[in-house]
């Protein structure tokens, strides 16, 4: 019995090891850095206009200065500042302004940046350099790639880790930023993409890294987020930078997703926050992420973070009926209430929260079976930070983050079995 049970064991993981045809698994190569990377929007490297600071007793010298060509945009007791071309500064000291200071746009306002107080969130530039150092330090574990490009062509970088060969393993897909404004949700998954490779000789860390396919995509929306931080200041932006047809900017990432979309909650109005976008998956950006999840049949569950209020939700979103499946209701709401104990978040049904069509967990669980978390981060409230609850808040937020983030990717093999009484590791 024992050879036999041997033989049979070793069929079963030799069927397990069968490609899988629908998956195409080659294993991720890191992508070449690109040759030419986006301009920022607003103020580039190349803009060669200037921050000048002079002396300005009195209007004679502020109209000295715009009438040179520079705008003034701060005054001070006896000094004026503003902004100037390189020939608009030439035309202002030959007036005779007494010029004290000249700094570049970028070293004045940071350029697309946050506000120095929040330096240690990841803008796009920085979260892609920590993305490839971490694959440039854990060869044959970690790899960066492309997902797909931005409306303004940005490249949406994912992290795949998983040890030796890639095999049909169980995956999971942690997903940030659908909403610019949101950025706690980019650095939880990047911090946690870190958090598994620095630590990948913990033994359970180890077993999983083996066993399991494990993605992230920390700025789905990078548009939006290098938006909302540009200037150096917070913008309260929510959409992507889609251009609509009456002028307005942006569509709502999390209401163009293509289950139930067109519903309650999720706005036709191209002004509106919520604007659902001309059709569903009318964004490259949620279509990226559509194609990403349709060219991997093993992914079997999606956590996609947002900020805030400290919330889990899982579908529907689009309807306050439960979902129809009952075991898969169970497991759900037994996985929420794990996580919601690891976290002091609050377990529910999206809907509760409110009803809002087009979200991409209603999609993911109706249309492909994957079972589908939103996460609210940290804070609780408006009061303590709202979407900007500042530096001490990503470490405090990463941390709590980190076993439900195991507990899942634990599951990925057989989320159903949540529903027996929790993972049974
Ligand atoms: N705050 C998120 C949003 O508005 C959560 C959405 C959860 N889904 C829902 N249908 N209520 O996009
Ligand atoms: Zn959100």
């Amino acid at each position: 019995m024992k050879i036999a049970s041997a033989a049979l064991a070793l069929l079963v993981s030799n069927a397990l090891a069968l490609p899988d045809p629908r998956f195409d698994d080659k294993p991720e190569k890191t992508a070449p850095v690109a040759a030419a990377r986006v301009p920022a929007a607003a103020v580039n490297e190349a803009d060669a206009r200037v921050w000048v600071e002079f002396e300005a007793p009195g209007k004679a010298e502020r109209q000295a200065a715009v009438d040179a060509g520079v705008s003034i945009e701060e005054l001070r007791p006896g000094m004026a500042a503003g902004i100037a071309a390189p020939q608009a500064l030439a035309r202002a000291k030959a007036a005779g302004l007494k010029v004290r200071a000249v700094v570049t746009l970028r070293q004045r306002f940071g350029a697309l940046d946050f506000p120095p107080k929040d330096a240690i969130y990841h803008n796009y530039g920085e979260l892609e350099a920590d993305m490839r150092a971490l694959a440039a330090r854990a060869p044959g574990l970690a790899s960066v790639f492309s997902i797909g490009k931005s409306t303004l062509g940005r490249d949406l970088w994912a992290v795949r880790l998983t040890k030796g060969a890639s095999g049909a393993k169980p995956g999971i897909v942690f997903l940030g930023a659908h909403h610019a404004r949101e950025h706690l949700s980019t650095e939880v998954p990047l911090l946690l993409a870190k958090h598994l490779v620095d630590n990948r000789a913990d033994p359970e860390i180890a077993r999983l890294l083996e066993t399991r396919d494990i993605y992230f995509v920390p700025m789905v929306n990078p548009d939006g987020a290098e938006y909302d931080v540009e200037g150096g200041k917070y913008h309260m932006h929510r959409k992507n930078m889609a251009r609509n047809a009456d002028g307005s900017t942006g569509v709502d990432l999390n209401r163009n997703y293509g289950w139930g979309w067109g519903g309650g909650g999720a706005s036709p109005d191209p002004g509106d926050d919520t604007y659902r976008g001309p059709a569903a998956f009318s964004e490259p950006e949620s279509r990226a992420v559509r194609a990403f999840v349709e060219a991997r049949p093993n992914l079997k569950i999606l956590l996609s973070y947002h900020t805030f209020s400290e919330l889990i939700l899982y579908p529907w979103g689009g309807t306050n009926d439960p979902i129809p499946d009952a075991k898969a209701l169970s497991a759900f709401k037994s996985m929420a209430g794990e996580m919601a104990k690891m976290t002091g978040y609050t377990p529910e049904q999206s809907s509760d929260l409110y009803v809002a069509t087009g979200d991409t967990c209603d999609w993911a669980w109706g249309e492909k079976g994957i079972f589908a978390f939103t996460f609210e981060l940290t804070p609780k409230s408006m009061w303590d930070g709202g979407f900007y609850p500042g530096a001490a808040a990503v470490q405090k937020t990463f941390r709590a983050n980190i076993r439900p983030a195991l507990y899942l990717i634990d599951l990925a093999d057989d989320p159903l079995r949540a529903a027996k009484g929790g993972a049974s590791r």
